[in-house]
């Protein structure tokens, strides 16, 4: 049986009365896989989740962290500070937060290994640009995203990660990789896990696909061996899509 995750991922949406009213419709839907389930939420909406979801199952996550444990670091947000909360994920390295926030491969590294520690599941981005794909080199970029985000960890820490395979050019743009597209390099990053760090770490390790996943598309990347779930961008804020997207992985999880 496949177990997926299906994460939503709000970016810098919803105000706290939305996140309310949509946890609430969330909830009265009684999702029959809502402990695979989750909310990737702006930091100031995190506690108002972790409160409505309390004994439902559903997940919720931060969309970012700092690496360091506390200190100057003004409008950054530590690791204990989210632990405090009560989250099970946090992003790491959006191709958002690369792209518009300096994000680097180091920091993502340190990033990873600080939440690892806290006991709370990282949701890793890597993904590709147009630009590098049509150079023919999409798993050369992933390659080396991977091996850079993951330097220096453990097979007893990558087996506590997600990674999220999201191609840049289908975020937000309504162009999704195709279902081979996707599938293709899900099985490529799941290969180097599995060369990295053995065959058990790679079973471990859950491989999600993101870029304009939606209710219309979700079936047939869903299906893929290689993909075990979504995560999800503008689909996931509204509260029937994302519904409809977690029940239909519950749907191909039992076939
Ligand atoms: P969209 O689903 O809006 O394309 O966003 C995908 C994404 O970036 C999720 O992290």
């Amino acid at each position: 049986m496949k177990e997926f995750l299906i994460a939503g991922n709000w970016k810098m949406y919803k105000t706290k009365a939305e996140a309310r009213a949509f946890a609430e419709e969330l909830k009265a839907m009684n999702l029959p896989n809502a402990s695979s389930v989750a909310i990737m939420a702006p930091f100031t909406q995190l506690d108002t989740l972790v409160e409505a979801f309390k004994g439902t199952g559903i997940k919720v996550g931060a969309q970012n962290v700092h690496y360091e444990k506390e200190g100057a670091y003004t409008g950054e947000i530590s690791v204990d500070m989210l632990k405090e909360i009560g989250v099970d994920y946090c992003v790491v390295g959006h191709s958002e937060r690369r792209q518009y926030f300096g994000e680097t491969d180091e920091t993502v590294n340190r990033k990873l290994k600080v939440l690892i520690d806290a006991g709370i599941t990282p949701i890793l981005c890597v993904g590709e640009t147009l630009e590098q794909r049509n150079q023919g080199m999409p798993q050369i970029v992933i390659g080396n995203q991977l091996t850079h985000d993951l330097a220096g960890l453990t097979e007893d820490e990558v087996r506590h990660l997600v990674i999220a395979y999201e191609p840049i050019w289908a975020i937000g743009t309504g162009v999704t990789a195709t279902p081979e597209q996707a599938a293709d390099m899900c099985g490529f990053i799941s290969g180097m896990i599995e060369g990295l760090f053995g065959e058990v770490c790679m079973s471990r390790v859950k491989i999600l696909y993101g870029g304009s996943m939606k209710p219309e598309n979700a079936e047939e990347l869903l299906s893929q061996p290689s993909i075990n779930g979504g995560l999800i961008g503008g689909a996931s804020l509204k509260v029937d899509k994302f519904a409809e997207i977690a029940i239909e992985a519950d749907r191909l999880s039992k076939l």
